[in-house]
């Protein structure tokens, strides 16, 4: 399993690097290694197991932050609805790609954070509101997807981490918390 042992930090080289597309079909270890991000996503939610094997809380994990260089991501995005038993948004993405996304932008209000950042980094880090992704499931078929607000944020966020690119550069470091015409601030959904 996956615990915050294997998750480098940021000054380690792969952070930087721009990831490899996968061969469709997967091989196994990649098939295994998407399962294992997905899994620690849902173990790093859980309170218990979190605990147990001090996991920090994450929402989404990039293969480069395990220090795999490989367009694969896990994501795990909770339903902000307390009635729901389903997440909003749960998968292992492989090759995903934006291929359209809307011209307004959104934050959150507190910034991001990043299992690979040790340190808080104040400052809004501007995202599509709105985007459409494509990308292979685990099985190696195509799909194809819509995801707004929070969701999409965490998918951009992740398909950062696969071209070396890290939330904070995204922050304006003249005036961290300026709010650039377009740019709304996404209500807590946390
Ligand atoms: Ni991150």
């Amino acid at each position: 399993m996956i615990t915050m042992k294997d998750v480098i930090r940021e000054g380690h080289p792969t952070l930087r690097k721009v990831a490899k597309k996968i061969a469709i079909p997967l091989n196994q270890e990649e098939e295994k290694l998407g399962n294992e991000m997905l899994e620690f996503l849902i173990n790093s939610q859980d309170p218990e197991i979190a605990e147990k094997y001090e996991l920090r809380p994450g929402v989404g994990i990039a293969a480069p932050q395990v220090d795999v260089s490989k367009r694969i991501i896990a994501v795990h995005v909770p339903s902000d609805d307390p009635e729901a038993t389903e997440p909003e948004f749960s998968t292992v993405l492989v090759n995903p790609r934006i291929i359209s996304h809307s011209v307004q932008q959104t934050c959150l209000p507190e910034g991001e954070g990043c299992l690979s950042v040790d340190r808080e980094i104040p400052g809004y880090v501007p995202r599509h509101k709105r985007i459409r992704i494509e990308y292979f499931d685990l099985e190696g078929n195509k799909q194809k997807k819509r995801l707004t607000d929070f969701s999409a944020i965490v998918v951009q966020h992740e398909i950062d981490h696969l071209n070396g690119v890290m939330f904070f550069d995204r922050i304006d470091p003249d005036n961290p918390l300026a709010l650039p015409d377009g740019l709304e601030v996404l209500e807590s959904e946390e």
